[in-house]
């Protein structure tokens, strides 16, 4: 595995973070001595800096450039549209570009006759799904699971047991939701992991044995207050967080036994991003509601809310009850449109390449193990397809942020992800290839070997 080490310019970057703190509501971006960089410009997985410096993407942007940066089909219906229309209006004279992407969503995800509420943002659509599953249901409470995030709206923000991101609204937010515990998972792979004590898992991490949550998951349907349970088929920020095989099945069983919807919140794993279209299809498990956004808009702003439920709503009289400004927006409608139908292209080659990617972490557990390092930080292979994370669950929280801090140093743009900080993240553009895996995980080693 090839190493790289280097001298980064920062002159630019840190002028351009010294303004934006002058002018920037301070709990928006993270600023230190070393992090972050100022973006400049970006082609596949490559992304130049405002010094110069260059980075292998690792991210897509939070998943979003699933075909990498400026890809030329993304390039080509941007500049389309951008002649003929840019702004539309919503909810009341429709464009082409919003039936297309409608009609689109209708034929690739799995409901009879599917029908879709537009939004801008993931947080925003799934507000569209809460709403819906209320409207369905006429009943008002939530049931999600530890560790999802399902974006920071009023109404995701109350499915979130992460105090981060709830502290100071909790008034807002009180019994609204029941968040109920991961179940403990099987870990496929792993380096000094069997040795840690079961129950550290448990306690430490806040992992409850299956029959334990789904108790928990029955107990709160049985008030027939729950309108929908909503859970990602892979938890992204989570840290990459698969459930034990089975599981979504048996939540959807109890959902349906009270009359409640199960929400499938695909923002991060859809389109690709799990190796499979969407997620769903690993367990075949058909959610009631599918929630995307993301890769969705190829790179602009868009997201849905989609399912067979949604005449439920009723006809509008002329003021529509949930719409907004900027809802079907024709630019974002044909950009999406166009990087959607590219992915389902080219998907079969992106899923060929895994097995080499596989390949590469294999190899990386080996080297770890044989340099000793699983003694000291024991590791394991989370995720699937081209959302993985490496999981520390030994390591102080905020390990994989100070990993990923390195990583950049070295010229690769990581996350961190997990409640506790401990997952390293890899979402890369579903272009990536095993070499560029080798190449960043050799640059965890040489980290972690420090
Ligand atoms: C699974 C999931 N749901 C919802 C969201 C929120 O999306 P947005 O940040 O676009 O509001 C995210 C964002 O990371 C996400 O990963």
């Amino acid at each position: 595995m090839t190493q790289r080490r280097r001298t980064r310019k920062t002159v630019q970057s840190k002028r351009w973070l010294s303004r934006l703190q002058k002018v920037e509501s301070p709990d928006v971006t993270f600023v230190s001595d070393t992090f972050p960089i100022v973006m400049k410009k970006a082609r596949g997985m490559k992304v130049t800096d405002a010094d110069g410096n260059r980075y292998l993407d690792f991210t897509a942007c939070f998943g979003v450039s699933a075909l990498g940066h400026g890809h030329p089909v993304v390039q080509r219906a941007l500049r389309s549209q951008a002649a003929k229309l840019i702004h539309g209006m919503g909810d009341v004279h429709p464009t082409a570009s919003k039936v297309l992407l409608l009609e689109l969503l209708a034929r690739i995800t799995p409901f009879d006759e599917a029908k879709s509420v537009l939004s801008l943002s993931g947080g925003e659509a799934m507000e569209a799904a809460l709403k819906t599953a209320m409207v369905v249901t006429g009943r008002h409470r939530f049931v999600s699971f530890s560790g999802g995030y399902h974006g920071l709206h009023f109404g995701p923000l109350a499915l979130s047991d992460r105090q981060t991101f709830t502290r100071g609204f909790e008034p807002w937010l009180s019994d609204k939701n029941t968040v109920i515990p991961f179940p403990r998972t099987q870990l496929d792979q792993s380096a000094g992991c069997e040795r840690l004590d079961g129950e550290f898992y448990l306690a430490s991490h806040g992992l409850e044995h299956w029959d334990t949550v789904l108790e928990k998951l029955e107990d709160a349907l049985r008030t027939k207050m729950v309108a929908g349970v909503v859970m990602e088929p892979l938890q992204g920020r989570g840290g990459e967080r698969t459930w034990p095989s089975g599981f979504a099945a048996q939540v959807q069983k109890l959902a349906h036994k009270y009359g409640a919807l199960l929400i499938y919140d695909e923002i991060y794993t859809g389109f690709g991003r799990t190796g499979t279209l969407f997620a769903y299809e690993h367990e075949g498990v058909v959610p009631d509601l599918l929630v995307l956004g993301k890769a969705l808009g190829g790179g602009l702003p868009l997201s849905a809310c989609v399912g067979d439920c949604l005449d439920a709503w009723g006809k509008s009289s002329g003021e529509a009850r949930h719409t907004s400004t900027f809802l079907g927006h024709p630019l974002a409608c044909a950009v999406g449109h166009a990087a959607v139908t590219e992915i389902i292209r080219r998907l079969p080659e992106f899923k060929n390449e895994l097995s080499n990617i596989d390949l590469s972490f294999k190899l990386f557990l080996e080297a770890y193990k044989s340099k000793g390092l699983d003694t000291v930080q024991p590791v394991a292979l989370r995720g699937r397809g081209f959302m993985r994370g490496l999981w520390f669950p030994a390591a102080p929280a905020g390990f994989a942020a100070s990993l990923s801090e390195e990583l950049l140093q070295l010229g690769y743009i990581t996350l961190p992800s997990g409640p506790r900080g401990d997952v390293l993240s890899f979402t890369p553009p579903l272009i990536a290839k095993r070499r560029e895996f080798d190449l960043v995980l050799g640059s965890v080693l040489q980290v972690l070997a420090k």
